[in-house]
């Protein structure tokens, strides 16, 4: 069912405010004719009652069939577009060798713009169906193809942010792929952004283009320099990878005598609008500085456990007060589902808790500091939370906020949560949700107030 022009009678859950959860229950949403919701009203409130009749009367209430809810559609802070059709492969090498050996060879194939529309449509598509209604992504060099990455998410009517990914260093990047020189790499990221600017589909601003050097081994200075003054002149998004593993945080110390975060930080880089993937391997400084410039992190605990190997602080930083997103990193990352993005969260901030080593004691085990998460703050950093690190009105069930949201049918047969007793609508339901939810308990995914996924559901407007 669309959802503009429209109230709905809610049951649901979102998480404003990192660490806690609402439970809506019978919650009027008001959506306006552009898909933004207008007004939020709770049964206690005093007009609620008068309200309720008056919008039944006029035959625009839509009510929720038994035993769903609704979520905020996730905001997935770090996907490469064009790894998808390596999902789940390739996972047996580091990252050094991951690049060279599977995955630049994997990219430069968008030079074929059929393979393109293959590999684009299908993800697309099936990110919605998971219930991701914004994406961050990293597409390839090419602008062909770049360009049809957007284009498609306009078609099927995703939110995203795209990437015309920027690298042009010839020691790291193979001659094959790799762009031609730093012009080549900084003109062409600001065709992306005319482009997507004057698409005659996005009126609406609902993609957006984002200034994408890979990461600091992948580009020269003078592509960095281009870039950092590219991103001030237009104040476009910017994403990166900063500090992902060993080798990468090393490099950039080799190479630049300091840390990803400050050099980025030089060059320009570093604003209220960029996301740096991983950051496993922040100091105690970067972490200052990524405070101050208001800069953002994409966790992507998956694909860490791949190429990382380490895991990213989460409860530090959120305490710290940091702008945190969750992100899938397909294809480090061997999943599509933010679902289960946000259950690694869970299970590696444990981890990182206790330790992992069996030969030592608990005590000598033990990371010291508490570090785990729970599945509050894994939502709120899957919704709220990475729409806030992006700035974007997105991820939470407030006036102004666009009506992004997915439909959550608990007794879905061909999903995977399995209720016994209970149906009543409290904190505990969500953590069954967050831990058990598929593809399959997704009936519904809105963008905007528009139906653009989902297994379906009746239509009960009164
Ligand atoms: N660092 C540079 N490129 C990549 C990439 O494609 N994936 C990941 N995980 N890290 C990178
Ligand atoms: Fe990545």
């Amino acid at each position: 069912m669309m959802l503009r022009n429209a109230w709905l009678l809610a049951r649901g859950f979102h998480a404003p405010v990192c660490g806690d959860v609402e439970v809506l229950d019978d919650t009027l949403i008001e959506i306006d004719a552009d898909g933004v919701i207008g007004d939020v009203v709770r049964p206690t409130e005093a007009r609620y009652e008068v309200l309720k009749s008056a919008i039944e009367g006029q035959g625009i209430l839509h009510r929720l069939p038994e035993g769903c809810y609704i979520l905020p559609g996730f905001v997935d802070c770090h996907v490469h577009a064009p790894q998808y059709p390596q999902l789940g492969s390739a996972l047996d090498v580091p990252l050094e060798v991951w690049l060279h050996k599977y995955t630049f060879p994997l990219e430069a194939r968008f030079a074929d713009l059929a393979y393109a529309r293959r590999a684009y449509d299908l993800l697309v598509a099936d990110l919605l169906a998971n219930g991701t209604t914004t994406a961050l992504y990293f597409a390839t060099i090419h602008q062909e193809a770049t360009r049809l990455l957007a284009d498609i998410c306009l078609e099927k009517g995703q939110r995203a942010l795209v990437g015309k990914v920027a690298m042009d260093h010839p020691e790291n990047c193979p001659d094959y792929y790799r762009d031609a020189s730093p012009e080549a790499a900084v003109e062409g990221t600001r065709a992306l952004i005319d482009y997507i600017f004057a698409h005659p589909d996005n009126a609406s601003g609902l993609v957006k283009p984002v200034i994408t050097p890979r990461f600091i081994p992948a580009c020269t200075d003078a592509a960095l320099e281009g870039l950092g003054q590219l991103a001030q002149e237009c104040g476009c998004h910017v994403q990166t990878h900063c500090s992902e593993s060993d080798w990468a945080h090393g490099y950039v110390l080799e190479r630049h005598g300091m840390t990803d975060a400050a050099s980025l930080d030089r060059f320009g880089l570093l604003g209220r609008r960029t996301m740096l993937a991983h950051s496993n391997f922040l100091t105690a400084s970067d972490m200052e500085l990524l405070k101050v410039r208001e800069a953002a992190v994409a966790h992507c605990p998956l694909s860490n456990s791949f190429f990382a190997g380490a895991v990213f602080p989460l409860r530090a930083a959120l305490e710290k007060g940091l702008h945190i997103g969750l992100g899938t990193d397909i294809s480090g990352g061997p999943s599509a589902s933010m679902f289960e993005a946000s259950r690694n969260a869970i299970t590696v901030s444990r981890m990182l808790e206790t330790g992992v080593d069996p030969q030592k004691s608990a005590a000598e085990r033990a990371s010291g500091a508490p570090a785990r998460i729970d599945f509050r703050h894994a939502f709120h950093v899957a919704t709220a939370g990475g729409a806030k690190a992006l700035d974007l009105p997105v991820g939470q069930f407030a006036p102004g906020y666009a009506f992004d949201a997915m439909l959550i049918d608990c007794n879905a047969p061909g999903g995977t949560i399995r209720l016994w007793d209970e149906a009543e609508t409290s904190d505990d339901l969500l953590q069954r949700i967050i831990f058990t939810a598929s593809k399959g308990n997704i009936a519904q995914v809105w963008v905007a107030g528009r139906a653009v996924a989902g297994t379906g559901i009746a239509d009960q407007a009164a």
